[in-house]
């Protein structure tokens, strides 16, 4: 039987019982912003918020992260709870608000500039600032109380995100030892001597030792993760359960490969995805020429720079093919506060311009740049039109634009130019395998995605298509909620029906409120942009 979004939601009814489900992630899956004076909503890009948003539609539940969007303030009840998806609510989002400092030290500082780094293998110095370590552990505590408001008054499974709160489950279990936490950790774990240099090495990892499971993509980051603590605490470890023991607090650490939900492509695509992707063809003089596509945040780890080096290099070594294709790299702006991510952007710019000049003529540019937000209703448009999706990145803990991509192609064609370091590369052995660091070998992988025959395509990109239908987002949380629920302690049948309906009931009510609460919100923002036009006379 496979996975699917009614199945997961069995699992959620028998395996979390009557506890709360309570997801943290420091990015929110929707953003509220003003637009021409009006709040609109947009989904934020990356991979993190795209996969989990299904797994809470379909469990329902509280997901607490940062409110970054200009509007967000104003769509929310008193406590910072909002109903979302925006457009039919069935899960609460609870945001937590942040000053401008603690965004730098926690979010820009050691999240982003000391965490991602070290635990990429982009040779990108990771920033170690005392200052920004003391804003981190604020802002963790500051995420523990607001889960702690969310879980009180009965029994909680807490789903935490990423490197954002390597702090937050051991702050957790120090204030409620009956919560049951689970940690996913979305990004590489790199090996003791990379992580050691951290001097906070010990305290990040007693931090996530207060999990009851820890979660990593691949067994390799399950290994060096212990072996990591090995080296730094005094604990046990038991590697025939893959655990740890530590300060009386048992850790199970797996390996749970991350997936997207294949249905949503159809959704994003729609019965008129050939209309746009005509739009989009005829805005950028693409003509009828193959496209190849990367979407990617603009990050350092994705191999933007190496994959337009190598773009540069097939033209150099074959300019029978000047002409004759094009790539459009959507670059989504990112962390841009962060000088490593600004000084990025303009290389990719300027290298992008100089592969035009020296290439392309008036009629014909080989790249284009969009260096915009955009959202999936383009981005999949972009996919099925490909003739290729190049994944470039020198260093990925999964990435799930690949796997997209391969959600997209129901018609069994495109290729996919994939790079060797993400963990995506070991579920799709079909793509081409690319080593992004070696620009002869990316030329040779994107030479093959314009020539490859139609029948090794199809062979290729069915076998890729079953990867992903069988080992989907739905598979990736039952599979974590299966494990983690059963720490989740049975409550005696008849308090359990009572449970279960008062949990149901509550968090229908918190629906129901913040719902209302938006649209007098909306009424009111409508009103006062009414009064303000009024007053300037338009
Ligand atoms: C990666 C991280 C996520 C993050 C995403 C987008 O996938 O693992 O935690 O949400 O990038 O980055 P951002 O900083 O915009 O949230």
């Amino acid at each position: 039987m496979g996975w699917d979004k009614q199945r997961l939601e069995q699992v959620a009814r028998t395996r979390l019982g009557g506890a709360r489900l309570i997801v943290v992630a420091n990015r929110e899956p929707y953003i509220h912003c003003y637009r021409n004076g009006e709040v609109e909503w947009i989904r934020p890009a990356g991979g993190l918020t795209t996969a989990l948003d299904p797994v809470m539609q379909a469990c329902g539940g509280v997901w607490v992260a940062h409110g970054s969007g200009d509007a967000d303030l104003e769509v929310c009840d008193t406590n910072g709870r909002v109903g979302v998806p925006p457009d039919d609510p069935n899960y609460v989002l609870r945001r937590v608000w942040l000053t401008r400092d603690e965004e730098e030290g926690y979010y820009y500082g050691t999240a982003n500039s000391m965490l991602w780094p070290l635990c990429h293998q982009v040779f990108c110095r990771p920033t170690f600032d005392p200052t920004h370590w003391e804003v981190y552990r604020k802002v963790n505590e500051q995420f523990a109380q607001a889960v702690l408001e969310e879980a009180a008054g009965g029994p909680a499974l807490v789903f935490v995100q990423d490197y954002h709160f390597a702090l937050l489950p051991r702050m957790l279990k120090a204030a409620r030892p009956d919560l049951v936490v689970a940690q996913f950790w979305h990004i590489p774990w790199p090996n003791p001597e990379k992580l050691l240099v951290c001097p906070w090495a010990k305290e990040l990892l007693e931090g996530m030792l207060g999990n009851d499971l820890l979660a990593f993509h691949t067994q390799y980051h399950c290994n060096m993760f212990l072996d990591t603590v090995d080296r730094t605490l005094e604990c046990r470890i038991d590697r025939e359960r893959f655990a740890v023991v530590c300060g009386g607090q048992d850790t199970t650490v797996r390996p749970y490969p991350i997936s997207v939900d294949p249905e949503l492509a159809k959704e994003y695509l729609g019965d008129n995805w050939e209309v746009r992707a005509a739009a989009i063809r005829k805005k950028h003089r693409l003509g009828k020429r193959p496209v190849i596509v990367g979407v990617d945040r603009v990050d350092y780890t994705k191999g933007i720079p190496e994959r337009l080096r190598a773009v540069d290099r097939l033209l150099q070594k074959h300019p029978e093919l000047k002409g004759q294709f094009h790539f459009i790299q959507i670059g989504a702006p990112s962390r841009t506060h962060i000088p490593a991510y600004r000084d990025l952007t303009d290389e990719v710019q300027e290298l992008a311009e100089k592969i035009n000049w020296e290439h392309g003529t008036d009629s014909w540019q080989p790249v284009v740049f969009l260096n915009e937000h955009y959202g999936p209703e383009d981005i999949f448009v972009l996919y099925r039109m490909a003739a290729a999706c190049v994944v470039s990145s020198l260093h990925d803990g999964m990435n799930l634009v690949a796997k997209e991509f391969v959600t997209t192609r129901d018609d069994e064609r495109g290729v996919l130019v994939l790079s060797k370091f993400t963990g995506a590369a070991s579920e799709l052995v079909d793509s081409v395998l690319v080593n992004p660091f070696d620009v002869d070998e990316m030329a040779e992988g994107l030479l093959l995605s314009l020539t490859m025959s139609v029948g090794e395509q199809e062979r290729r990109m069915r076998r890729m298509r079953a990867q992903v239908e069988d080992c989907n987002i739905y598979r990736w949380a039952g599979m974590l909620l299966s494990e983690v629920g059963k720490r989740v302690p049975e409550p005696e049948p008849p308090v359990e029906v009572t449970n279960q309906e008062s949990a149901t009931t509550q968090s229908d009510l918190i629906l129901e409120e913040t719902q209302q609460g938006l649209e007098r919100l909306i009424a009111r923002e409508n009103y006062l942009t009414a009064m303000r036009l009024a007053a300037a006379g338009m």
